[in-house]
């Protein structure tokens, strides 16, 4: 491995208190999943190795709080970010609704100096839940939003099942390290 070309990629994990952000980041780099819920305060970040291609990667992937009243840090951690993951909650539309927000509200905060092509993904996570019966968000309605923002990949996924979490990162970190 070509240690010499390690890369450290900033990647900031937005959306609603409890859509499933810190879960789906405790599924990648943990293996790990909690029905149990405990809402995030502030912000952290856990970091993992991934190899891309011939390249080493450093994903820190900053977990941020959905809860507004736990925002009160800030999101000076915004800044430097490589990537975002939008997340919304399929089964949840108010999650669905706020995404405008949360996107535009990044872009705000973090100030990239490519807004109109910087590395975001959509992921629409809990699609397990009712075998799907209780979703209220379609496919369709979800693709039909990333495209109005650029054409932004969509994943869906289960952070409990580990349902197509490892491609969702994967590929932002695929995007960030195509700009890096
Ligand atoms: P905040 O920290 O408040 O912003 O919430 P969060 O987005 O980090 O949500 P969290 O990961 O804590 O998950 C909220 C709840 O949803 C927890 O009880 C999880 O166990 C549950 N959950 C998360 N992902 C899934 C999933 O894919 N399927 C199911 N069935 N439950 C999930
Ligand atoms: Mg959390």
């Amino acid at each position: 491995m070509n240690t010499r070309r390690r890369t450290l990629l900033k990647v900031i994990v937005l959306g609603d208190s409890g859509v499933g952000k810190t879960s789906l980041m405790n599924q990648y780099v943990h293996k790990k999943f909690t029905q149990q819920y405990k809402a995030t305060i502030g912000a952290d970040f856990v970091t993992k190795e991934i190899q891309i291609d011939e390249r080493l990667v450093t994903l820190q992937i900053w977990d941020t709080a959905g809860q507004e009243r736990f925002q009160s840090l800030g999101v000076a951690f915004y800044r430097g970010a490589d990537c975002c993951i939008l997340v919304y909650d399929v089964n949840v539309l108010r999650s669905f609704d706020t995404l405008d927000n949360w996107h535009d509200e990044f872009l705000k905060q973090a100030s990239p100096s490519d807004p109109g092509t910087f590395p975001f993904i959509l992921v629409g996570n809990k699609v397990d839940v009712d075998g799907g019966n209780s979703r209220v968000v379609s496919e369709k309605k979800a693709k039909e939003w990333c495209a109005s923002r650029g054409n932004l990949p969509y994943f869906e996924t289960s952070a409990k099942e580990d349902y197509n979490v490892d491609s969702a990162f994967l590929q932002i970190a695929k995007m960030a390290l195509e700009k890096n």
